[in-house]
Formats: C-alpha cells, sequence, structure tokens
C-alpha cells in the first residue's frame, strides 16, 4: 500500500515535470553570477566608457575563436560550472536579445569591485548596480512564472560570487588615495560590509544557495609583478596582506550570516590556496609557466596590453595551454577548467562546507 501510493505520487511528479519542464523539474537549478573580470562573459562590451574589455584578439582565441568579452583564451569558470549543471552558456546581462533567464544571467563585470568608489563612475557595473540588475531580472521571472514559482525557483538557484580583488588592487595601480583616510581592516571591513549586504538583499528575494570565491594571492599577479617598483619585481606583499585580511573576514561574515539567515547555505573556495599552489608548483599541474603570462608585454608580460589596446607591442605565446596565466591578470582556459573542476567536485579542504555538486542538489 505504502509504495503503490509513493509510486503514485512519483508518476504524477514526472508527469509535472514533463508538462513544464522549466519550472517543474528538479533538475533545473538557475545559476545566476556576480563579480568581476574573472566571470564576466562580456557585459563590459556594451558599457561605453568600460574599465576594461576583452572584446577582441586574441581573447577567446582557443575555444570560441572570437572574443567574446570574456579576460581568457577561452572559456572562464562559471562556463564550466554551467556545463557540469547541464545547463547552457549564462547570458550577459546587458546582451540584447531574449535570453532564457530561468537559467540565471552573468551580471559580472570586469573592473568591478564591492565599494562604488573603486572606479570612475558609468566605467564598470558595481556590485550594488549588479544587486540591481537582479532585481529587475527578478521581476522579469514573476511576470513569466508568477509569484509563488518564481520563490520556488529562486530558492533553489545558485548565486555565485567572485568580487574583492578590484577593491585591493585598484588603490595599488590606479588610485593611490583609495587607502588614504582608512586603515586596512577598515577598508576590509567596508568590503566585506558590502558584499554582505547584497547577499541579505538577494535572501529577502528567496536566494538561499551561494557560492563565494577567495581572493587569490593577487600581490602575485603578473600585472602587480610588473607594477612592483621595489626594484625586485617581486610580489607585492602588501596587496596580498589585504588579499589574506580579506578572505579571513569573508569566513567569518559567512559563519554570521549562517547563524542569522534561516535557511542560508553556502560554499567557499578557497582559490588563495589553489592558485598559490599553481604558480609554486606549476609543472606538477601541467604548466610550462606559472609566473610569466602568455598575452602581454614588459616584466612577466604582466603589463595590461594584450591585444594591442594598451600599448602597441605585445607578445603571445603560441600555446596558451602551457601557461597559468592569460594576461596579467587572468588565467588561461586550462587553469580556469582545472579551479572549475575542483569547485564542482574538490573535497572540503579546497571548497566547504560543500562543494557545488552537493550545493546544486541541496
Ligand atoms: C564617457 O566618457 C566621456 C569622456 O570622459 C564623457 O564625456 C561621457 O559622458 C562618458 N559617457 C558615459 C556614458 O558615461
Ligand atoms: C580616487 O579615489 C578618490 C577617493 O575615493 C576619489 O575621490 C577620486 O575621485 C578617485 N579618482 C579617480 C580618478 O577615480
Ligand atoms: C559600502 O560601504 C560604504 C562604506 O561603509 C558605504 O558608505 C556604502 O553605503 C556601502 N554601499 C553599499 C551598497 O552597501
Ligand atoms: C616596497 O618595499 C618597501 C620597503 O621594503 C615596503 O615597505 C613596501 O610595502 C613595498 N611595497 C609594496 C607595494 O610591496
Ligand atoms: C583532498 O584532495 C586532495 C587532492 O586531491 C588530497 O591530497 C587530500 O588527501 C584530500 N583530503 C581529504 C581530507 O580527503
Amino acid at each position: 500500500m505504502e509504495n503503490s501510493r509513493s509510486g503514485f505520487y512519483f508518476l504524477v511528479l514526472c508527469c509535472a515535470s514533463l508538462l513544464f519542464p522549466t519550472c517543474c523539474s528538479s533538475k533545473h537549478i538557475p545559476l545566476f553570477i556576480f563579480g568581476d573580470s574573472f566571470f564576466e562573459a562580456g557585459n563590459n562590451n556594451y558599457i561605453r566608457n568600460a574599465t576594461g574589455r576583452a572584446n577582441f584578439w586574441p581573447y577567446g582565441e582557443t575555444f570560441f575563436k572570437y572574443p567574446t568579452g570574456r579576460f581568457s583564451d577561452g572559456r572562464v569558470i562559471p562556463d564550466f560550472i554551467a556545463e557540469y549543471a547541464k545547463l547552457p552558456f549564462i547570458p550577459p546581462y546587458l546582451q540584447p536579445g531574449n535570453h532564457q533567464i530561468t537559467d540565471g544571467v552573468n551580471f559580472a563585470s570586469g573592473g568591478a569591485g564591492a565599494l562604488a568608489q573603486t572606479r570612475p563612475a558609468g566605467s564598470v557595473i558595481d556590485l550594488k548596480t549588479q544587486a540591481i540588475y537582479f532585481k529587475n531580472v527578478e521581476r522579469q521571472i514573476s511576470q513569466k512564472l508568477g509569484d509563488t514559482e518564481t520563490k520556488k525557483l529562486l530558492s533553489k538557484a545558485i548565486y555565485m560570487f567572485n568580487i574583492g580583488s578590484n577593491d585591493y588592487v585598484a588603490p595599488f595601480t590606479t588610485n593611490s588615495s583609495l587607502l588614504q583616510a582608512y586603515s586596512r581592516k577598515e577598508y576590509v571591513g567596508m568590503v566585506i560590509g558590502n558584499t554582505t549586504t547584497v547577499i541579505k538583499e538577494i535572501y529577502r528575494n528567496g536566494g538561499r544557495k551561494f557560492v563565494f570565491v577567495s581572493t587569490g594571492p593577487l600581490g602575485c599577479l603578473p600585472y602587480l609583478r610588473a607594477s612592483n617598483k621595489n626594484g625586485t619585481r617581486g610580489c607585492m606583499d602588501e596587496v596580498t596582506l589585504f588579499s589574506k585580511l580579506h578572505n579571513s573576514a569573508l569566513i567569518e561574515a559567512l559563519k554570521e550570516l549562517q547563524t542569522q539567515l534561516r535557511g542560508f547555505k553556502y560554499s567557499y573556495f578557497d582559490f588563495y590556496t589553489s592558485l598559490s599552489e599553481r604558480i609554486k608548483h606549476h609543472s606538477k599541474y601541467g604548466f610550462e609557466k606559472g609566473k610569466v603570462a602568455c598575452c602581454g608585454s614588459g616584466p612577466y608580460r604582466g603589463i595590461l596590453s594584450c591585444g594591442g589596446r594598451g600599448a602597441e607591442e605585445y607578445q603571445l605565446c603560441d600555446n596558451p595551454s602551457d601557461y597559468l596565466f592569460f594576461d596579467g591578470g587572468h588565467l588561461t582556459e586550462k587553469a580556469n577548467n582545472q579551479l572549475a573542476k575542483l569547485m564542482w567536485s574538490g573535497n572540503s579542504t579546497v571548497i566547504w562546507p560543500y562543494n557545488l555538486k552537493t550545493l546544486f542538489q541541496e
């Protein structure tokens, strides 16, 4: 009796999911992407005064064979995560045309930070504006599916963040007065505070499952090494210190949010350690070069001239998959693939409390 009854419900659920595949299938989980150039898929192509863009050759040369606006020779981390989750590529919010927004939207923008002042107004989509755009999308989904289905869909959705790096790099590269009025602790507190505000807003709108990528060893990016005026062209330890402070504060903030917000679930990816390992032991991970970028100029090809937009002269390597870094601030597709795999199915030494495979199923 008990068995035949559950069999009946199973049949009803299957029929419902066949009739309404986009809203009722338990497998259908949207992916919303927030952040900076590590996650961008082309929003800045549509910003007239964008701080940075990657919509020219050789960006995209390996996989897409044309420049899409992704800061890599090929796919970026969210592309691989979407693939593992059996979703299509998630389109940039600003890209014209009709999108299947119930699969998710990518709000990330190269140069963006959690602090509005990190970039001149209008040159990036900062985190706060990304959250406003998300609300627009929520309204559009509501008009399509109604409030009840939208709530269900948004509570199953994954909200993935990569934010903070630009807030810590900009004071050492583009605007030295950003830090002037603040101690390190205050500045990190502002970045975390603004990020927390956005998380809470998405939670209020029904979001429950969040993913955070830690900041990397920022001072060791080829771009920062090339900017190091200390003579050694070594890592800029002062920038890396901000990254460490940020990551500790982020872990604390996430634990705190979990006690405050009922049903809040998160994954924290230790990108810092995973990238440091690959810089140090590049050959162990299949890279011939771990410090110098494939495309750019100057020390470590760290000057952001890839494609000739910054300076006339630049060098381009023959085989990006020999390199960890594609340009002075961004990774090759091969590196992105390795990291996305760790996020998807890595164990609790790299991603915790859940890996993404588990978080998608939760
Ligand atoms: C872009 O920058 C130019 C020059 O600084 C400025 O005149 C213009 O208003 C800006 N446009 C937008 C859309 O912000
Ligand atoms: C640099 O940062 C300061 C402090 O936030 C700000 O007042 C100034 O407008 C910024 N300059 C540029 C060029 O963005
Ligand atoms: C970001 O932090 C600054 C400093 O605490 C604050 O003035 C600003 O209102 C915050 N913005 C958001 C969107 O939370
Ligand atoms: C450059 O070196 C000085 C002296 O060792 C140090 O105080 C400073 O933090 C270094 N700058 C950077 C950006 O690492
Ligand atoms: C986690 O994975 C790493 C790399 O695959 C492995 O070296 C380590 O032993 C694993 N740790 C645990 C606790 O399973």
